[in-house]
């Protein structure tokens, strides 16, 4: 007798840390025999992995949980798992708004998922199932993953940092870290199964293992004297760099208060660590900086930036930055405006800021109205846009190191692919390509390909293929 195959579909949200979870709830629901689908629509349990970290994101959210109540009402049967930030947050008061939802999962579940999905379907009648409480994990079972080359490896979980305008430590939990045998022994792993690319993740990762030496819990570094591991972030980085076939290493995000010149000599020293550091900037104020707990200042922030351009002149430098926290004042942002026209940033991530409630600048009677924050965000974005291109001009006539991701959905005869830099390229491949520069010679997504820069533009470098 053959059983029916069962379906499943993930839908992700918010950052790194949750698509690298989401590939692990799919890997768990694969063990489980479910094979993946297209759409929501043709599933058997349907995952919605959730993101809180401003209101827009959790919006978006709330609008698909709202549809899903249709997709199940033509799918009797059909599971639906809230799990991530979100549910942590809200718990029980989303399961009340949304009664669709059957499976309600916090954070820390990532690991215990198939567990927990079995229990509920063994216990089906008795309703919804709630697990919430944060636990500490460590990594166990397969992904999963969307790339074919590149792998997410997280290194630790949670915050401590509690900024004041962040949600993430509340639902994310106190920062825990996985031993360096079981994120050397994942790597390998993903390596063995063609992996070339990884990036370590992490929402501090140069606090990293800084609660094993807090504790005591050296051999979880691999040591057994707390003098051969002051850094446990730069010696991580430096053992991951020596396993074997791994061509690329990324790490994301960098806290500018705890970066040490240490992991940048390590970087600048290392064979596949790639030159690229996210560092959170978020204000260029100092009085702002303070207010949101971040333990720095601009000053502090620039000399952080010369360092790593020192180490490494081409390293490429991205950030953060917050517009419109409580209070900001017009000369705050100038101080901003300022300290990103001389720490030229190849790009920024900039975001109005979206109070959160339970976090302390939530509470503050002096927010800054919507049309100023709109007004300030479009201001910043054009400096660094300016910024971005003028970079990016000085790439032209250089050829760069690619790593082919594959055809480009506008125009299967164009190719993207990553410079070590994390920056986006683009170059034609095959015949019949515009002005037939297309390069005849094969290439797979993974590839390393050399590609020379003819059109630099703000977002992405356009180019050919000269290898
Ligand atoms: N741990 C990482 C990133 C966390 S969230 C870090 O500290 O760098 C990603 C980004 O979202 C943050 O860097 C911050 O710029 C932004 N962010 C966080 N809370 C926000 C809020 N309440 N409103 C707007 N942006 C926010
Ligand atoms: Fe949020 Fe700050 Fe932690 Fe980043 S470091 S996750 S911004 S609290
Ligand atoms: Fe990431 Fe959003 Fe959670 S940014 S940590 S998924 S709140």
């Amino acid at each position: 007798m053959t059983m029916k195959t069962k379906y499943y579909h993930v839908l992700n949200y918010g950052c790194q840390m949750n698509e690298s979870d989401s590939e692990h709830y799919a890997g768990q629901l694969e063990e489980m025999g479910y094979a993946p689908t297209a759409t929501p629509e043709e599933a058997d349990v349907v995952v919605i992995n959730t993101c809180c970290v401003r209101e827009s994101a959790e919006l978006r959210i709330l609008g698909k949980i709202g549809e899903m109540k249709r997709v199940k009402a033509r799918h009797p049967g059909q599971v639906l798992c809230v799990a991530g930030c979100m549910a942590q947050k809200d718990g029980e008061a989303l399961l009340k708004k949304y009664p669709q939802i059957d499976l309600l999962l916090g954070t820390s579940y990532v690991n215990s998922f198939r567990k927990l999905f079995e229990t509920y379907l063994g216990d089906r009648e008795k309703g919804a199932y709630t697990s919430l409480e944060v636990q500490s994990s460590e990594f166990e079972g397969t992904r999963v993953r969307e790339s074919g080359f590149s792998a997410w490896i997280p290194i630790m979980y949670g915050c401590n940092n509690f900024c004041t305008y962040c949600i993430v430590p509340y639902v994310r939990g106190r920062e825990r870290s996985r031993s360096i045998d079981n994120i050397l022994e994942e790597v390998e792993k993903a390596v063995a199964r063609g992996y070339t690319e990884i990036t370590l993740l992490g929402q501090n990762v140069d606090s990293y293992g800084k609660d094993f030496l807090r504790d005591g819990a050296l051999d979880k570094l691999g040591a057994t004297d707390a003098t051969s591991v002051q850094e446990p972030f730069a010696a991580l980085l430096r053992a991951v760099d020596r396993v074997p076939g791994l061509q690329r290493v990324h790490f994301m995000t960098s806290h500018p208060r705890d970066m040490s010149e240490e992991v940048i000599r390590t970087v600048a020293e290392g064979t596949h660590l790639c030159e690229q550091f996210h560092v959170a900037l978020q204000s260029g104020s100092d009085r702002v900086l303070k207010e949101m707990n971040r333990g720095y200042t601009g000053a502090r922030f620039l000399e952080l930036v010369r360092l790593i351009r020192r180490y490494i002149p081409d390293a490429s430098i991205t950030t953060d930055i917050i517009v419109g926290f409580p209070g900001e004042t017009e000369e705050d942002f100038e101080a901003t405006c300022r300290l990103v026209e001389e720490a030229r940033f190849d790009a920024a991530y900039t975001f109005l800021y979206s109070p959160r409630s339970g976090t302390p600048a939530a509470r503050r009677k002096d927010q800054v109205p919507d049309a100023v924050k709109h007004a300030r965000l479009q201001r910043l974005m054009d400096i660094q846009n300016r910024i971005s291109l003028s970079i990016h001009e000085g790439w032209r006539g250089k050829t760069v190191e690619v790593m082919a991701e594959g055809p480009t959905e506008k125009d299967s005869r164009i190719w993207s692919g990553r410079t070590r830099g994390n920056k986006l390229v683009l170059w034609p491949q095959g015949e019949g390509t515009e002005g037939g520069e297309g390069c005849l010679r094969p290439v797979v997504p993974g590839q390393l390909v050399h590609v020379l820069i003819t059109n630099p533009q703000t977002w992405l470098l356009k180019g050919r293929r000269v290898d």
